[in-house]
């Protein structure tokens, strides 16, 4: 029976088994056995040589190994000294809950085996254009359209001549030229060919084309005393890169910003026990918060009590009455951005009882009623701490636009959402919300009427809004 040296085995096989045998504490040989016993009784332990390592702070924190795959790569392996780090990358990607599936070229299969691959993707491997397989459903249309983006690392300079001239003579090029995805290269090459009149004039083209390269670096070569540009980017660049174009940033148009929101009803004691309330829900407040906490602003919520989560990212305030929002409200000034947004009771008890009201045969005890501060018409009305833009609401039953452009004047706010909350409208307590904002423009009152959304959507729609306010803001002449 012939024997085995594990000495002779390639490097990136080694290194895959001293990993796996120190995670699990046998020896190298011992680990081959488990490995050889498990292959022939056909149990379905995966690869996984060895736990992620902690990621880089600058690494995106989706780490969450095992996790549902959030996006698919096909991955193109050219024949490069610089394909063992795509051994690595492939983990890198899987790490960021990307799921790889693997090319091969002919050449690629020089430097690294398509069973070491398909260990770590845990994915067969693609090598023949031709493979009946495959090609009985077309595998080079697949392997180009059913993934988000296309890596080919390490791009060598016959691959990367081969894209800029759109031949197809095998799978990687046939994939690279029936693709319709977005295709990130890295460059792997010696710094005479990077440098060489016929590359620059294919680097030109595919970026011309809208191909995205990634490095090279420069350093030294496989080639011993010879350096310069044409190293391949680590892996973990490659992989910061195709996240970056699988998860393009989001914009944050309020970064920077201060917004204060006010939600939900106000409860006005009568007694210890009783007070009295109305049906707000707190969520179109809630739903502003959330937007504009998402679109990078720093929000101080401010909610009377509601049935709620605290939206992630925002600091809330939990109050009852009137009086203590307008306490939290005041606390939380400076702000940019101030938006009323909560059912304030306009009323409350005068004569709150120090204990509970009974009943007497002398009949309901009188309630005198005082009215509460107006928190909107307060902060809109300061000289010193207004902010710049303060935003009222207005929840009519009738005459809803006449009413709210009569409050916007006599609050004093810059804007007001006005919307129906007759019963039929559902709107109290319910999902869906139809407002118009009312502003002023050029000493007019502008309506703005929004067609019926979920209250989510009329958030994003009042922060796009204030977004854009304050882009045109900040590009008014200084007076
Ligand atoms: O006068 P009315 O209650 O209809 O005004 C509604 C607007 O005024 C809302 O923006 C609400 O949050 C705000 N308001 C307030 N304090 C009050 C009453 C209303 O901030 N006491």
């Amino acid at each position: 029976m012939a024997s085995l040296t594990i000495r002779k085995l390639d490097e990136h096989v080694k290194t895959y088994l001293r990993l796996r045998s120190a995670k699990n504490r046998r020896s190298v040989e011992e680990e081959v056995r488990v490995i050889l016993r498990e292959l022939i009784e056909g149990r379905e332990e995966p690869l996984t040589p060895f736990a992620a390592p902690p990621a880089p702070s600058s690494a995106p924190t989706l780490q969450r190994t095992g996790a549902a795959p959030e996006a698919s790569v096909t991955l193109i392996i050219g024949g490069g000294i610089a394909a063992y780090k795509s051994l690595d990358l492939i983990r890198r990607l899987k790490e960021r809950r990307v799921e790889v599936r693997c090319v091969l070229t002919k050449a690629a299969q020089q430097f690294v085996t398509p069973l070491a691959v398909s260990a770590l993707s845990h994915e067969r491997v693609y090598t023949d254009l031709f493979d009946p397989q495959s090609e009985f459903d077309a595998g080079h249309i697949r392997l180009a359209r059913d993934c988000d983006l296309i890596v080919v690392a390490p791009a060598t300079a016959d691959l990367m001549a081969k894209i800029a001239n759109g031949h197809a003579d095998d799978l990687a090029s046939a994939i690279l030229l029936a693709t319709n995805r977005k295709v990130l290269l890295a460059p792997a090459m010696n710094p005479l060919m990077w440098n060489n009149a016929a590359t620059r004039r294919n680097v030109t083209q595919l970026q011309r084309d809208g191909l995205v390269l990634i490095g090279p670096n420069s350093g030294e070569m496989a080639e011993a005393g010879e350096a310069g540009v044409g190293r391949m980017s680590e892996a973990i660049e490659i992989a910061n890169a195709a996240e970056r174009l699988l998860r393009p940033p989001v914009p944050k148009p309020l970064a920077g910003k201060r917004v204060l929101i006010t939600a939900g009803p106000t409860h006005e004691p009568i007694d210890p026990v009783r007070y009295i309330a109305n049906r707000s829900s707190g969520k179109q407040g809630f739903a502003i918060a959330a937007a504009a906490q998402a679109a990078g602003a720093e929000v101080i919520l401010v909610s009377g009590p509601v049935d709620l989560d605290d939206p992630q990212g925002v600091t809330v305030k939990h109050v009852e009455s009137a009086r203590q929002m307008l306490e939290q409200v005041q606390a939380a000034l400076p702000a940019d951005i101030a938006i009323f947004a909560a059912a304030v009771a306009d009323w409350r008890v005068a004569n709150e009882g120090e204990q509970k009201l009974k009943k007497t045969s002398a009949g309901m005890p009188p309630l005198q009623l005082v009215e509460n501060p107006d928190i909107l018409a307060t902060i809109s009305k300061l000289t010193d701490k207004r902010p710049p833009l303060v935003i009222g609401f207005a929840a009519e039953t009738e005459h809803l636009i006449d009413n709210a452009k009569s409050k916007l004047a006599r609050k004093g706010c810059d804007w007001i959402v006005a919307n129906d909350v007759s019963p039929a409208t559902g709107v109290m307590g319910g999902d869906r919300n139809t407002v118009h904002l009312i502003s002023r423009k050029n000493g007019e009152i502008a309506v703005d009427s929004w067609p019926v959304m979920t209250k989510e959507q009329v958030a994003i729609e009042l922060v796009a809004h204030i977004a854009k306010s304050a882009t045109d803001k900040s590009r008014e002449p200084a007076s």
